[in-house]
């Protein structure tokens, strides 16, 4: 039988990987409805060669109760490939509604986390992972007691600057900022991949996600990104998940689970996957990825700013209005801000701290 799913996003880069499954495997999922934001003729070409019944523009004013509606059409699965703090909102009905949730959106664990965990126990949801190192760690992690995990690894590229360092990295232009050396993604993930910022949000994602303390998990460069994850036991071995970059993998993973995925993409014999190699992450030059760490060690609003401090400042750098290095200094900034005392344990007090931040960090670099 077809599985029913509801694609939210369904015009970005996740989106079009997840299409590229349904296109190819259609006797297996019917896509019962999608929201797009902005894209409105990507849109109706989807709605067309998918034949959907429901789908809705996130801009407009009436979103929320539109996405509402389309949470109460019949579906086995949503995937959220939302960019952002926008996705938060449909993650957390999604959970209280007890759905299965295939997760791309990792800005809502960032932000919310706590909050999200607590709705998806209490509404009995099942939340996996798309991100491709979160989908790697969950594969690694079946069957292993919390006693003989001893360490996780997040692999990172290292994007287009991993050799690109002092004044060179901090003016890097845009044209190269946007040129990521092994996945093809959208514009928003690739500049925080340059920055590694992007690791950071995956860290407090994976802590989240697998309830692992900060200490445990680690991000390594790994500039092939053939490994996306690996596992230290407790026994001192170590054992590394493999592929090629292409998120058709994780994805197919996610929407077939728990049945075994069927091939989305062809595989490679071990011996397509040339040397593997693995270096400490430079955390003076990664200054963002640095901040990330220490804004999920802190707990409580951090987080929350540091994603929205990040979102502004990504936004200023692609609309050409700060240089790259600042978007570093900009979260800083917003990290060590006074804010009102809102309750950070509600998603409201949670989005409180979010516009706090994003209006700073927008007014800041309209100063800069
Ligand atoms: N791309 C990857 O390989 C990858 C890998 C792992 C995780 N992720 C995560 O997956 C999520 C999506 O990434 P992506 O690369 O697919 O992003 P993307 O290509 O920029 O696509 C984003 C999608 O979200 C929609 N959108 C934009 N602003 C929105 C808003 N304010 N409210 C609701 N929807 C909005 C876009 O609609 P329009 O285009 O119609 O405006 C589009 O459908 C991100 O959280 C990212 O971190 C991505």
């Amino acid at each position: 039988m077809k599985r029913k799913f509801i694609l939210f996003g369904a015009t970005g880069s996740i989106g079009d990987s997840t299409l590229d499954i349904l296109r190819q495997h259609p006797d297996d999922f019917e896509l019962t409805g999608f929201t797009y934001h902005n894209n409105e003729a990507k849109a109706r070409l989807i709605q067309k060669e998918f034949s959907v019944k429901h789908a809705h523009s996130t801009a407009s004013d009436d979103a929320a109760e539109k996405t509402r509606r389309l949470l109460d059409e019949p579906h086995d699965f949503i995937l959220q490939a939302i960019v952002g703090a926008a996705g938060v909102t449909t993650t957390l009905e999604a959970a209280r509604r007890g759905d299965t949730i295939l997760l791309a959106n990792k800005e809502s664990l960032v932000i919310a986390g706590d909050v999200v965990m607590s709705a998806v126990k209490s509404g009995k949801a099942k939340l996996l992972p798309v991100d491709s190192e979160h989908s790697s760690l969950f594969r690694l992690l079946q069957g292993a007691a919390d006693h003989q995990v001893a360490k996780v690894f997040l692999t990172a590229s290292g994007g287009p600057l991993l050799h690109v360092h002092g004044d060179n990295f901090y003016n890097a232009p845009k044209s190269l900022v946007l040129k990521h050396p092994t996945w093809v993604m959208g514009q928003k993930i690739t500049v925080d991949s340059a920055g590694l910022t992007n690791k950071a949000l995956e860290i407090i994602e994976a802590h989240h996600l697998f309830n692992l303390p900060y200490e445990n998990i680690q991000a390594v460069i790994h500039p092939q990104s053939f490994v996306h994850a690996a596992v230290e036991f407790s026994d001192g071995t170590v054992t590394q998940h493999v592929s090629h970059p292409d998120m058709r993998y994780p994805i197919a993973y996610a929407m077939y689970y728990p049945q075994p995925p069927k091939v989305s993409v062809p595989g490679r014999s071990l011996s397509g996957y040339p040397a593997l190699e693995f270096f400490p992450v430079d955390e003076q030059k990664f200054r963002s990825y640095a901040l990330g760490r220490r804004a999920g060690n802190m707990g409580k609003y951090f987080p929350a700013v540091y994603n929205a401090a990040n979102e502004a400042a990504v936004a200023a750098f692609l609309a050409d209005e700060i240089r790259f290095g600042e978007i570093a200094d900009l979260i800083g900034r917003a990290l060590e801000q006074k804010y009102a005392a809102w309750d950070y344990r509600s998603i409201e007090g949670l989005m409180a701290y979010d516009k706090a931040a994003r209006d700073f960090v927008k007014e800041q670099a309209l100063s800069i």
